[in-house]
């Protein structure tokens, strides 16, 4: 099986994996092996869905990549979400499901836990509101990302026992809490398609300690610092501005390691998140666009530990994407290698000259040994621009990327 973007369906193509109905967990619209009629695909773009999985002979391996269990908990983490935010969004005193919320974010930790792989493969396949999305999205990242950060979560976080320490739970919790605040909002602002106006910009700017005032004393604090400090940035920018209680004055910016350590990984995976997903203003990057503006517009933006360790659960080219090699074969990627990111293993699908490749297995190809070729289009974008510098210390750089 293959992904393949909406826009590029044919008919004919047969769906390798069902695709779910946001609104009711366990409910499906279409089944896998049921061809998709292209007329709905309008309907798959209001879903939030803009790639689905395509049978492909010899490609049914990648299925086994993908956790059923996961995904379950995912898709009740987003339907508890959503309940619980548009009830509150209705009314102002409606009271939150905090425990729920708890249950439901513990059920994905265990279920992450459990899962074999480490890096982001699954996000949340169909949805019908972007707030709710997003926050389940970065809830199951932060965890994610947490898993691998262990080590520094303890020592940041030294006064706590070390198991307390490294409790993913508080901090996915924070994540799927963060822009709470936004409930309180005027959604025309936050919808709104274009550039927001300063003043539009302010407004919107209050939702983490309108978050925060909305859950304190309702989780643990832990939990409520990282909806109030999400738009901290490790440089001291960001908001919201600390004021003085007693009298008032403006004090200077927490940064770098003032900032309790979960808001630092909130920054990163919301960032992330809000780029890589459709908005009401903008179209998703794919991940290698997103992660290079991370490294370069956002520097000093975030701890660099933290950035490090979440480019090794980022592929920047999502397996099951058939991408042009730079000498012209097209191939599928089959596998994410977190030592070496930009180079995962493919397998070829079309020969130089445009022939279709009978067994792409028979053709598989770790771009980790062979250093002269990379991955040049997805698509059909070139993507060289996106490579990180260091990419180009072991591999040619074509003449058109500038050094
Ligand atoms: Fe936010
Ligand atoms: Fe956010």
């Amino acid at each position: 099986m293959i992904r393949v973007h909406v826009d590029h369906l044919t008919p004919g193509m047969v769906l390798a994996r069902p695709i779910p109905v946001p609104s009711h967990p366990g409910r499906y619209l279409l089944q896998r092996g049921q061809e998709i009629p292209l007329n709905l695909v309008p309907r798959l773009k209001r879903w939030g869905i803009y790639e689905v999985w395509i049978q492909y002979p010899q490609l049914e391996f990648l299925e086994q990549l993908f956790d059923p269990e996961l995904e379950e908990q995912q898709r009740e983490l987003y339907h508890r979400v959503r309940c619980n935010f548009q009830r509150s969004m209705e009314s102002t005193g409606a009271a939150l499901d905090w425990q729920g919320f708890e249950e439901a974010v513990t059920s994905l930790n265990e279920a992450l836990q459990r899962n074999k792989f480490s890096a982001m493969l699954q996000k949340l396949q169909a949805y019908d509101s972007y707030l709710m999305a997003h926050s389940t999205n970065v809830c199951y990242l932060s965890m994610l990302l947490g898993k691998q950060l262990e080590g520094y979560l303890i020592q940041q976080r030294e006064w706590k026992d070390p198991r307390e320490a490294k409790n993913l739970r508080h901090l996915g919790l924070g994540l799927l809490l963060h822009d709470l605040g936004k409930v309180r909002l005027d959604p025309k602002v936050l919808n709104k398609p274009g550039k927001l106006t300063p003043e539009e910009m302010e407004y919107v700017r209050q939702h983490p300690v309108l978050g925060y005032e909305m859950v304190r004393g309702h989780v643990p604090p832990a939990t409520a610092v990282v909806v109030l400090h999400h738009h901290q940035r490790w440089d001291g920018r960001g908001y919201p501005r600390r004021q003085d209680p007693a009298s008032g004055e403006w004090l200077p910016p927490l940064k770098e390691r003032q900032i309790p350590v979960f808001a630092r990984i909130a920054t990163v995976v919301d960032v992330f998140d809000a780029a890589t997903t459709h908005r009401c203003y903008s179209a998703a990057k794919p991940p290698i666009r997103v992660l290079h503006e991370m490294r370069t517009w956002c520097q000093g933006m975030f701890d660099p530990v933290i950035e490090q360790a979440f480019y090794r659960i980022i592929p920047p080219f999502p397996i099951g994407k058939v991408v042009q090699l730079s000498n012209g074969m097209e191939a599928v990627v089959v596998d994410f290698n977190p030592e070496e990111p930009y180079r995962p293993k493919v397998q070829i699908l079309r020969t130089e000259q445009g022939h279709r490749v009978a067994n792409p297995s028979l053709n598989e190809m770790d771009l980790a040994i062979y250093q002269d070729l990379f991955i040049q289009r997805v698509d059909d974008q070139d993507v060289t621009p996106y490579y990180p510098e260091a990419f180009w210390h072991s591999t040619p750089r074509p003449e058109y990327v500038s050094a």
